[in-house]
């Protein structure tokens, strides 16, 4: 792999600032974002009446423990535009996600939100080792989810030449890759296993392939997966991290140089991890949930948004920004089995030690006499088919999900491509237990 490594001179100055520096920077910012949320979004007003506080109270960085949190359905409640705090009319982008039940979650950008967006992308992906004039394969779907305009409005402003494919269609992935030789592919983790899958269908090396840097995020992943991309590819990967009510993709994001987990944008977001009992503020190496409150947001400033994100702050290393750790799951994807909570990252980290099975799974749950099984699928690799060989991966698969998550799980085989495939965010639990138990 090439040393991509970014030169000092390249970063913005506040990347490398000192410690005092960004917290003074912060706390100007947090004043500003609180105020604007206060005289502008009638929900703020109320909130932070009803909790007996004022902007005015923000004295220092740790006063911010003082405001109330926003909540997913603060957004769903005020559905479409009630939070934002400018005219619909200086809007100038609106997002939104699916979300599995009832409204969408909208989120409204002005131009200026853009352009900080678009500025974040693009030093996201020069942290990742991209530079200027490289070819950028975005992947990611255009549309209402951030992840496509996001990654394409970076890619542009860092000086790329952007590949606007979107998800979906991977025959068509391959022979552009092949084609336009991009040096950078941006898409999440589980599609960019389908892109490897058709490439050697299609009898390609992908260690041949053009690509330096993979920027994988939008659902989270392990190491051991980065390890077996970096492998596949002969290229780097990174985490990109991000949410739509906060901006999109970008909010934090990996270094290629240290692959410590992602760098959080500290000029523009302010993170804390908190209790997710209490809600009580946790010190920094604790795990806990991730909170954000925007600090330059116009169109949607957000105040201690809880993200439900599961992970810890940490100090930085490549830059003076702190870092968080990989995400290995969301409070909504934590799956209680008989008492012992399993994340779908444990599994994927104990299905990757596997060397008969192919990288793809997932996770279905029912219940057998009142009880919770979890069953997980998985196909095997390519020349792992006779039957011995897939009882052993079954076995060991078995036994190491035992062994380290703690838990007895069924595995069932599937014929190859047997296992759903992910166009963008993977579906790794499907519930199958009856709702009224
Ligand atoms: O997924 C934004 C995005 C697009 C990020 C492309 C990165 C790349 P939402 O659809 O609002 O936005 O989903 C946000 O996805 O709260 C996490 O649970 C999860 N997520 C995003 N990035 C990562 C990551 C986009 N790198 C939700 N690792 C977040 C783990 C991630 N989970």
């Amino acid at each position: 792999m090439k040393d991509l490594t970014p030169r000092k001179s390249d970063l913005d100055p506040i990347e490398v600032a000192s410690r005092d520096e960004i917290s003074a920077l912060q706390l100007d910012r947090l004043k500003w974002s609180l105020r604007h949320a206060y005289d502008n979004v009638p929900m703020y007003r109320q909130r932070f009446d009803e909790a007996g506080v004022h902007p005015d109270d923000l004295h220092t960085l740790a006063d911010l423990a003082k405001f109330p949190f926003t909540l997913k359905t603060d957004l769903r409640d005020n559905y479409p535009f009630g939070l934002f705090a400018v005219p619909r009319d200086q809007i100038a982008r609106i997002h939104a996600s699916s979300g599995t039940t009832g409204k969408p979650t909208v989120v409204g950008y002005t131009a200026k939100d853009i352009d900080t967006w678009a500025s974040l992308v693009a030093r996201s992906m020069r942290a990742a080792g991209t530079r200027p004039g490289d070819m950028v394969h975005v992947a990611y779907g255009y549309g209402l989810f951030t992840g496509g305009l996001g990654a394409h409005y970076g890619a542009e402003k860092l000086g790329c030449t952007v590949v606007p494919i979107s998800g979906g269609m991977t025959e068509r992935q391959v022979t552009l890759i092949e084609d336009f030789k991009p040096s950078t592919i941006m898409v999440t983790p589980s599609y960019m296993l389908n892109i490897l899958e058709e490439m050697e269908r299609q009898g390609l090396d992908p260690r041949k392939s053009s690509l330096d840097v993979g920027i994988f995020g939008a659902e989270p992943w392990t190491d051991a997966m980065r390890r077996e991309m970096e492998q596949a590819f002969d290229m780097h990967a990174v985490d990109i991290y991000g949410l739509s009510e906060v901006m999109g993709p970008g909010v934090a994001s990996e270094c290629v140089e240290t692959k410590d987990g992602p760098t959080i944008w500290e000029d523009h977001f302010y993170p804390e991890i908190i209790d997710p009992e209490t809600g009580e503020v946790l010190p920094d190496g604790e795990l806990g949930e991730l909170v954000f409150t925007t600090l330059t947001k116009e169109g949607l400033p957000i105040i201690r948004y809880r993200t439900r994100d599961l992970t810890r702050l940490l100090p930085g290393t490549a830059r003076s920004m702190r870092r968080m750790e990989k995400i290995t799951g969301r409070s909504d994807d934590m799956i209680i089995l008989r008492g012992v909570n399993v994340f779908p990252t444990q599994i994927e980290e104990q299905l990757m030690k596997c060397e008969g099975l192919a990288p793809h799974f997932q996770i279905e749950l029912t219940t057998h006499n009142r009880m919770d099984v979890m069953t997980v699928h998985v196909e095997p690799c390519p020349g792992f088919t006779t039957d011995d060989a897939q009882a052993a991966s079954v076995k060991e698969l078995s036994h190491h999900i035992k062994s380290v998550v703690g838990v007895s799980t069924r595995i069932q085989m599937h014929g190859e491509g047997g296992v759903e495939r992910s166009q963008g965010k993977a579906r790794r639990v499907v519930d199958n237990r009856p709702k009224e138990r």
